[in-house]
């Protein structure tokens, strides 16, 4: 018979191992658009942060941004996973991302009990960005991460609060640009040298061409997944960014289904965990 008691206790090693740790949690768009699993979400972050972990959230925004460019007629143009950004487009991802979805997770988050702050890369400069460059096609002001300076992280995390980050870069010129979500929270992960870095997506985790769910993938193995067409679209940043964490020392990676309720604790509360893991072979 499920006991209470039992499973309570079963989580007592993992509040142990990841007490005062800091754990960074994207928070897909696409995870994002049901407000039963915002909530759900929500209570999971306070839980996180009152069992005495540290959690730092970055968001995406990629369905809120396209809704509100359709609105205004203009279009979404994206290549390999990533928004074409022209000044126009980045007037409305910053008017959505940092106006909009980021104060609605903040207000989620304080409504069930945390101590949530809305802030972007551009904020205390955490984020300095430069322009993205490709071979073969001008992304505009899509940006790359250059240096994080995550000090205000740290301080709000150790004084109680959960930082909620857009990604939202700045250069030294006061340019600002379009992050991918994924690489900022790979970003500041590593920056942190966080135990976890834990995407949360629409989907569970990284598939195969079957549709089926791969639990597991080396580091060495991303590029001929991507090269294969077996991983496209979105899932290329989140991949790509993945790697780059691990490489650069973050604890653990993994890609989770933000659209199953309590996904994010039973990764973090259970052996076995869910979605798929990133890892570096010995
Ligand atoms: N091999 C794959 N396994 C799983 N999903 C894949 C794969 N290849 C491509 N995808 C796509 O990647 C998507 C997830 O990336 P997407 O950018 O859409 O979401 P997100 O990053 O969680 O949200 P946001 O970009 O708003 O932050 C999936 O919904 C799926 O369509
Ligand atoms: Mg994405």
């Amino acid at each position: 018979m499920f006991d209470k008691g039992d499973c309570l206790v079963e989580v007592l090693p993992y509040i142990k191992k990841f007490y005062s740790k800091v754990m960074v949690i994207k928070y897909g768009g696409s995870a994002m658009l049901d407000a039963e699993l915002r909530e759900g979400f929500s209570k999971d972050v306070s839980l996180l942060k009152y069992v005495g972990i540290n959690p730092i959230i970055v968001h995406g925004g990629g369905p809120e941004i396209g809704g509100t460019l359709g609105k205004l007629g203009m279009e979404s143009k994206f290549y390999q996973g990533l928004r074409i950004t022209d000044e126009d487009t980045m007037e409305v991802v910053v008017m959505v991302l940092a106006g909009k979805v980021n104060k609605e997770i903040v207000l989620q988050i304080n409504k069930n009990g945390g101590k949530a702050v809305g802030i972007s890369g551009v904020d205390a400069h955490i984020i300095k960005a430069k322009k993205k460059l490709m071979e073969d096609v001008d992304l505009g002001l899509v940006g790359d991460v250059d240096e994080v300076n995550p000090n205000i992280l740290l301080h709000l995390s150790e004084d109680g609060y959960v930082p909620v980050v857009a990604p939202i870069g700045v250069d030294e010129n006061g340019k600002r640009y379009n992050i991918n979500a994924d690489s900022v929270a790979s970003a500041i992960a590593v920056s942190l040298k966080a135990e976890k870095l834990i995407f949360l997506t629409d989907t569970d985790g990284v598939k195969d061409k079957n549709g089926r769910l791969i639990s597991s993938i080396k580091t060495n193995d991303i590029s001929s997944l991507i090269n294969n067409d077996t991983i496209t679209g979105g899932m290329i940043p989140k991949i790509l960014s993945s790697k780059e964490a691990i490489d650069k020392g973050v604890g653990k990676v993994h890609i989770i289904n933000g659209t199953k309720k309590h996904s994010l604790l039973e990764e973090v509360f259970t052996q076995s965990g869910v979605g798929t893991q990133i890892y570096e072979q010995e």
